[in-house]
């Protein structure tokens, strides 16, 4: 089993879209281990971002990924970075496939709605920076109906 961290952006809490976002996840089998709402500091935003810290976009991602509430996640289950990855879609909503939470409700790169992580070193470290009191463990009785 593999945890991943997911996160509602300022632009899917401001459009309404928390409930609707969070529950692809849940539907699709993943058990949630790890939930909160805040506004992002300037400084755990840069530090999630710091691998763009030198593209020309980062002081407009900083500014919007700290404007307002996001939504933290952790979602675990077999392969989850990836799954979470699949069901986000590419990053571009305008390209992002129909189906993809990006493809069914964005339109812009920047504004896209969400974060997953990309990979298990990143997801490690993510999951540490936004959750540094742990996660929740518990036995979800759905599993044994998920998977074979
Ligand atoms: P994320 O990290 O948020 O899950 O998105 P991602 O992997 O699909 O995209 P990434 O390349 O990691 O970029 C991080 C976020 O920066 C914003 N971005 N803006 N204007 C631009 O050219 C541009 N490129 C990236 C997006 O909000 C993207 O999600
Ligand atoms: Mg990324």
């Amino acid at each position: 089993m593999e945890t991943t961290y997911v996160m509602i952006k300022p632009d899917g809490v401001q459009r309404g879209l928390i409930a609707e976002i969070m529950g692809r996840f849940e539907r699709k089998g993943l058990k949630l281990v790890g939930l909160k709402s805040v506004v992002p500091s300037q400084e755990i935003a840069e530090t999630h971002y710091e691998v763009h810290n030198e593209r020309p976009f980062y002081p407009g991602l900083i500014k919007f990924v700290t404007s307002g509430p996001v939504v933290c996640m952790a979602w675990s289950g077999k392969d989850a970075i990836t799954v979470a990855r699949t069901l986000i879609g590419a990053t571009n909503g305008r390209e992002a496939n129909p189906g993809t939470i990006r493809g069914d409700f964005g339109m812009d790169m920047g504004f896209n709605m969400i974060h997953g992580s990309d990979a298990p070193e990143t997801a490690a470290f993510e999951l540490g920076l936004w959750f540094p009191e742990g996660l929740m463990e518990w036995d979800q009785t759905i599993t044994a109906w998920v998977y074979e």
